[in-house]
């Protein structure tokens, strides 16, 4: 980035000195600007590729300039496939936190690598693996299979109480329904939560885990759903994390449910 911009420069320069109005001065003392000091920061990226036989996980190191790397880790993992290793792979796509896709563990913290600053201290290399206790597919891209039929197995969209007039007329939310979503539908499910909790580490398969869990309790505000009653089974709650408010909320409704068909058994 910095050659293109230094050659584009000099250009500017020479057809400067041609020239003998004022701004020709101008251009060549821009141009003889010292250059900046090279600021190389490793990064240490896990790589396994199941294509290439016996390959086992290991973790690679590149090296990288930080005068010619944007900010965030992900424009640095951008620059290491475009200009150094085009077979590393990794999930991205709006690079602004809205679509989840990149979320990764970057110096032992789940996070979005678009939203991650690099840290510029180059004494310490950045380590950087796919999220933790996940399946991986290849590199820092993990399998979110399980997760999303988790997500797919609550019936992620809105009920209501009443659907005896489904297709008949218009259900309209009132402002009070909606406040209640806020603080919940902001999720985008990237998994960094779910895949921070040793609960679903270990219970991956039985335990819906906190993003999933969330969804319900957004999805079932005020009614008792084939969803209220999945979550019956005894691996499905776990308290904590930052959706704990949600988690909360649930236990109430299952405590409301429970008393419900105490009540009428
Ligand atoms: S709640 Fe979990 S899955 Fe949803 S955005 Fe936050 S960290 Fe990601
Ligand atoms: S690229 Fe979309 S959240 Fe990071």
């Amino acid at each position: 980035m910095s050659g293109a911009g230094f050659t584009s420069l000099s250009r500017c320069a020479v057809l400067a000195f041609r020239s003998t109005t004022g701004p020709a001065v101008r251009y060549a003392q821009t141009a003889a600007a010292p250059a900046a000091q090279p600021r190389i920061k490793k990064f240490q990226v896990y790589r396994w590729d199941p294509d290439t036989p016996g390959d086992k996980p290991r973790m690679q190191t590149y090296d990288i300039d930080l005068n010619t790397c944007g900010p965030m880790v992900l424009d640095a993992l951008i620059k290491i496939k475009n200009e150094i290793d085009s077979t590393l792979t990794f999930r991205r796509s709006c690079r602004e936190g809205i679509c989840g896709s990149c979320a990764m563990n970057i110096n032992g913290g789940n996070t979005l690598a678009c939203l991650n600053k690099i840290d510029t201290n180059t004494s310490k290399p950045t380590k950087i693996y796919p999220l933790p206790h996940m399946y991986v597919v290849k590199d820092l891209v993990p399998d979110m299979s399980n997760f999303y039929a988790q997500y797919k197995s609550i019936e992620p969209y809105l009920k209501k109480k009443d659907e005896a007039n489904e297709g008949k007329e218009q259900y309209l939310q009132s402002v009070q329904d909606r406040q209640k979503l806020d603080g919940l539908y902001e999720c985008i499910l990237c998994a960094c939560c779910s895949t921070s909790c040793p609960s679903y580490w270990w219970n991956g398969d039985k335990y819906l885990g906190p993003a999933v869990l969330m969804q319900v309790s957004a999805r079932s505000t005020g009614r008792t759903s084939p969803r209220t009653v999945q979550l019956t089974g005894a691996a499905s709650f776990y308290p904590g994390l930052n959706p704990g408010k949600a988690i909360a909320e649930i236990k109430k409704m299952m405590a409301t449910y429970k008393e419900k068909k105490a009540a009428t058994a």
